[in-house]
């Protein structure tokens, strides 16, 4: 092994002894922590992650005369953080922004920037999507995931629960490196890895890091992804059911990188070991506000991921339902945003006017007797909108006692205003949606009888209230109903399109089920919680399925196949629609709901290389330092043939098209038949009035397995027409349609 740089433990001595002599005169520089990119050695391997580790001491030793350290410390040990070396080059360390500004000026730098905080995005699911034991179908194709390794960054995991019990598991694969640093008793063939990179409390070592998740979320996703077969799983009762996983017989490997939030350098520490430890699939319920690709840790350490063959499947966020909220948006992550299932925790509300409303409530308590109650808005007695939303100290001038109040959704946590209104003395509570969350409601674990309604009830109840002098409702609980019409449809909070960052790739890519979703807890044995948060790990669980099937796909392949196999209908056959149950946009949906059925079996698939996203980064304008530090070569865009994101062979299409009149705009894809040989596709195409566009050629046809064709699509406008407006190309065979979304913007 050669050394790309001298390393000589003399240059240390001299730097140590400079140290003093550097320290800066205003005090104002604060220690933080900064991930710093350093240029890929072309002409080193090191064999092992101590071998990195030494080299990046090394440079830090070296860059020690532009620190501002205040003792001769051994700057390194003091000041490093984590070491990167499969997912990125470089490492993370305290640093001053002085600091950073010196060292941008050594040989070896190419790009540095603070840490960032990410969130963590936060059973009856297999069945509405399909997947069922016993007989033909995906679960039998894909042998539930069998021996597919699921990584998981997230708050932990709770040992021992019952899902994460490796009954009839099989030992890990060969190829499996990583460690579980849990009691020997709980690592098993199921959950078979474990680690904590949450070390640092600010500048403190944390001596009682713990992979154990203190907060449930990691729980949660992880026997979503890949959790046991649990009898009898439920929540209070309701939901009561057989519990599993999407694969059931996947290996989890846990990555904990969040405790109350998430930090880029953990992050990416956690990714760095997931990639050498071995997963298949990188499972990551988390996000932060949109950034560019590279200084975003997921994006970066995704696309290191996917260079290695590994599927990274991430959730959209919870900031909808305003557009330009979708966050992991990367053209090389699956993006998943989240859709109810069909079922209801039904609470029904009795006005005293006969009316009766459906609404939802986790509590059901089932000695509970409904009857006729006072009903009280103390928003109307007060005219004041802190009391309408039942706000802590608001309703202590109303006379609430007793009664059923109707509180408005908004500002505080809708399960606070139930306990404000129980400190009160109500006995119920009827919760109304805002405008914005219109019929998204959720079943909540409240503190008293309450229920939970859609906007377009607001009104009437008010309406109710308002005509008569002793307005009265009841509360009627109605335990769990299924087969819910408008479902799936999308719920408010998924965030939406277009990307901040690459809006000419539709994102989010997929739906996927969110809210209400049951799983393990960590306090109870199961808890029932919405978020995107909910909807990546079904993704995750489902990319193992087809990993199974087909060990040789790329991570653009299953992309692509869960993409073109979507579907766009709910199950009254309409439109899946979005809060307001009008029929959703694709800057909400993507492709539609994920079908994991057709999704092992989707005849063609639009595949990508890691290579092939360089053009398309150079393309964005990203510089080449930046470029260079994401995809960990020396990259030069004036001498890479640049391509626009319209160019990039994605699943889905987005096009900007310029005036009426003006030239046709193109994009050539390429196909790779994964079906039978000897097949015919046709194309069909239809897009939005004011548009035109053409399929050249109109027929593919693959003689064998495996084969690639291309084809060219093209738009031109040819009448009024005003954007975002929406299309569809399709290639059809006998036995699959092969789907793509068209995002048309006018310019
Ligand atoms: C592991 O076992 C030790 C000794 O029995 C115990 O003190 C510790 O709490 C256990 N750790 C976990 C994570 O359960
Ligand atoms: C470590 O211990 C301290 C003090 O008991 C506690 O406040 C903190 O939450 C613990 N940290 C972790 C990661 O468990
Ligand atoms: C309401 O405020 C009181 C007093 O500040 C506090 O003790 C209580 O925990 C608050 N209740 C809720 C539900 O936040
Ligand atoms: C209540 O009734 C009064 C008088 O009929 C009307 O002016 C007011 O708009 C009504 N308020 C609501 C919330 O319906």
């Amino acid at each position: 092994m050669a050394l790309p740089r001298p390393f000589l433990s003399l240059l240390l001595c001299l730097c140590a002894a400079s140290l003093l002599s550097a320290r800066l005169a205003d005090g104002s520089d604060e220690l933080k922590v900064y991930i710093v990119h350093v240029k890929h050695p072309d002409d080193v391997a090191f064999s092992d992650a101590a071998q990195w580790s030494d080299w990046y001491s090394s440079l830090l030793q070296s860059a020690a005369s532009t620190l501002a350290v205040a003792s001769e410390e051994d700057v390194a040990a003091s000041r490093l953080v984590h070491s990167y070396h499969n997912v990125m080059t470089g490492f993370s360390a305290f640093l001053t922004e002085k600091e950073v500004e010196a060292m941008s000026k050594l040989d070896w730098f190419l790009q540095a920037y603070p840490s960032r905080a990410y969130r963590l995005h936060t059973t009856r699911t297999p069945t509405f999507l399909g997947l069922r034991r016993g007989k033909q179908g995906v679960w039998r194709s894909s042998n539930m995931g069998e021996g597919v390794i699921i990584g998981l960054l997230d708050s932990g995991i709770t040992p021992g629960h019952p899902s994460f019990d490796d009954y009839g598991m099989p030992p890990p694969p060969a190829k499996w490196k990583g460690r579980c640093d849990l009691n020997a008793s709980f690592c098993n063939n199921k959950l078979i890895g474990a680690r904590s990179f949450v070390n640092y409390d600010g500048r403190k070592r944390r001596s009682n890091v713990t992979v154990v998740d203190a907060d449930g979320h990691g729980t949660h996703t992880a026997s979503t992804a890949a959790g046991a077969f649990v009898k009898r799983a439920n929540i209070y009762g309701l939901a009561r059911g057989l519990a599993s996983g999407m694969a059931p017989r996947a290996h989890l490997a846990i990555y904990k990188v969040c405790l109350e939030s998430c930090a880029s350098d953990d992050i990416l520490a956690g990714m760095d070991a997931a990639v050498g430890d071995g997963v298949d699939v990188l499972s990551i319920s988390l996000g932060g506000d949109p950034v560019p690709f590279f200084v975003d840790a997921i994006a970066l350490g995704g696309f290191n991921a996917i260079s290695k063959g590994i599927f990274v499947s991430c959730s959209a966020g919870n900031s909808g339902p305003d557009h330009y909220t979708v966050s992991n948006d990367a053209p090389w992550l699956l993006t998943v945003g989240a859709s109810t299932v069909d079922r209801s925790f039904r609470a029904t509300v009795k006005l005293g006017d006969g009316q009766e409303l459906d609404g939802e409530s986790m509590y059901q308590p089932s000695n509970y007797k409904s009857k006729l109650l006072p009903l009280v808005y103390p928003g109307l007695i007060t005219g004041n909108s802190d009391t309408a939303l039942c706000m802590n100290g608001t309703l202590d001038s109303v006379d609430v006692r007793g009664k059923i109040v109707l509180c408005d959704r908004g500002t505080n946590m809708r399960v606070e205003k139930g306990q404000v209104v129980k400190k009160a003395g109500g006995a119920g509570m009827i919760l109304v949606n805002d405008a914005l969350n219109s019929y998204s409601t959720n079943a909540d674990l409240h503190v008293l009888p309450a229920s939970h309604l859609p906007y377009s009830d607001a009104a009437k109840i008010k309406v109710y209230i308002n005509s008569t002098s002793a307005p009265t409702a009841a509360i009627i609980f109605k335990g769990t109903a299924l087969r819910v019409p408008n479902s799936p449809a999308l719920a408010s909070f998924s965030s939406r399109g277009p990307s901040q960052i690459t809006p000419g790739i539709l994102k989010p890519d997929i739906l996927g089920p969110g809210v209400n979703v049951l799983a393990a807890w960590n306090t109870q044995k199961f808890n029932m919680i919405s978020g995107t948060s909910m909807s990546c790990p079904h993704l995750s669980g489902i990319s193992a399925l087809i990993k199974h099937a087909h060990p040789d796909w790329s991570p653009a392949a299953i992309k692509s196949a869960i993409l073109t196999t979507a579907r766009q209908k709910d199950n009254r056959q309409q439109p899946i629609v979005d809060e307001k149950h009008v029929p959703a946009d694709l800057f909400a949906v993507g492709a539609g709901h994920v079908d994991p059925q057709r999704a092992i079996d989707p005849g063609l698939v639009y595949d990508l290389a890691p290579g092939d996203y360089i053009p398309y980064l150079c393309g964005l304008g990203i510089k080449d330092e930046s470029v260079s530090a994401i995809v960990r070569k020396n990259v030069k865009c004036s001498s890479v043939k640049s391509i626009t994101e319209g160019e990039l062979n994605y699943p889905s299409i987005t096009v900007t098209l310029p005036a009426i009149g003006s030239k046709w705009i193109s994009y050539t894809r390429t196909v790779t038949n994964v079906g039978k040989p000897m097949t015919e596709y046709s194309a069909a195409v239809d897009v939005a009035k004011g548009v035109t566009a053409r399929v050249r050629p109109a027929k593919l046809y693959f003689k064998e397995v495996n084969q690639k064709q291309s084809f060219t699509i093209s738009f031109r406008r040819n009448g009024d027409g005003f954007g975002p407006a929406e299309g569809r190309l399709r290639w059809v065979s006998k036995e699959h349609v092969v789907r793509s979304p068209i995002s048309i913007f006018m310019e």
